[in-house]
């Protein structure tokens, strides 16, 4: 579908984008580039990466991929200095990486729980750490004014409750309370817009074809009036939205991205 966005409302800007390589952040690194940013992507698989890198050239866009474990400090360091030395500045930071599986509260272990929260919210947390010093206004490459943007991605689970996801929705609501609390320290010090987003169930992602039984699709549509599958074109368009100056007064807020699936109820 072709975006209601003008083509160069990124220009000049600089896009990192944990998990960019796969599924919403895959997207999200091709809106961004056909609006003009230039892309770094971070992934753990190289090979996956090499893929990614080059069919965002083939589009025309400017791409590099790093890879990198956001569960290592180290690893998140290194690739944050890496986009600036490659493009000289960094505007955006997109965090999408997730880890993701279904098991029910009973057969979690401590590690399996600490694992997901570790990559979703100790991930989130630290990628943002690391690039403060150059989302900040007055940072290197940047003018005394005006910081740059972070976006967040969650998901609407913790909202109530899901069904063998305790590891995912809690570390989904430290994102949510992440993006919060850093909208508010760092928007009022630094003129850093931190916002989230919170998709629905997108269709094409690594995270329906591992949540959701094939069933989804007839039973749940009859089951749930509003109950429709969304596209990461959905997911991009409002990433594309909170990250340029359309957004510019929108801070600390998790936009909803699911059709209204998550506050729907039976009809009957
Ligand atoms: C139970 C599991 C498990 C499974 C791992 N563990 N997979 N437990 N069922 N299927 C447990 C292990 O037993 C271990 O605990 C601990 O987790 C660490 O496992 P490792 O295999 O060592 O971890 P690692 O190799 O680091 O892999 C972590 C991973 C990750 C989370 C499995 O590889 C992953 O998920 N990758 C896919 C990424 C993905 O699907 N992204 C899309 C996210 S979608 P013990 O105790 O045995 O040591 C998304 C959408 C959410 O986030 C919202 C939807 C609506």
């Amino acid at each position: 579908m072709e975006s209601p966005f003008k083509a160069e409302v990124l220009k000049g800007k600089v896009a990192l984008i944990t998990g960019g390589g796969s599924g919403i952040g895959f997207e999200i690194s091709t809106q961004f580039g056909k609006h003009g940013a230039s892309i770094a992507i971070m992934g753990r698989r190289k090979e996956v990466l090499d893929l990614a890198v080059s069919a965002l050239h083939s589009q025309g866009i400017q791409a590099v991929g790093f890879e990198g474990d956001v569960r290592k400090q180290e690893d998140a360091k290194r690739v944050v200095e890496s986009t600036f030395k490659h493009f000289g500045r960094l505007d955006i930071l997109v965090n999408a990486a997730a880890g993701n599986f279904l098991v029910s509260a009973e057969d979690l272990s401590p590690n399996g729980f600490r694992t997901v929260m570790d990559i979703d919210s100790v991930g989130t947390f630290t990628m943002c750490h690391e690039a403060l010093k150059y989302l900040k206004k007055g940072g290197p490459g940047r003018s005394s004014s005006g910081g740059g943007t972070i976006l967040n991605i969650s998901a609407t689970l913790h909202y109530t409750a899901s069904w063998y996801q305790i590891h995912v929705s809690a570390a989904k609501a430290a994102v949510d309370a992440t993006t919060r609390n850093l909208a508010l320290e760092w928007g009022t010090d630094y003129d850093i817009r931190v916002n989230g987003i919170a998709p629905g169930p997108i269709s094409d992602t690594p995270g329906m074809s591992k949540l959701a039984p094939d069933e989804i699709n007839s039973r749940s549509k009859d089951y749930m009036p509003l109950y429709k599958l969304g596209e990461k074109w959905d997911i991009a368009m409002s990433a594309l939205y909170l990250a340029s100056d359309a957004g510019k007064f929108i801070n600390g807020t998790i936009l909803i991205v699911d059709g209204g699936l998550w506050l729907s109820r039976p009809r009957h």
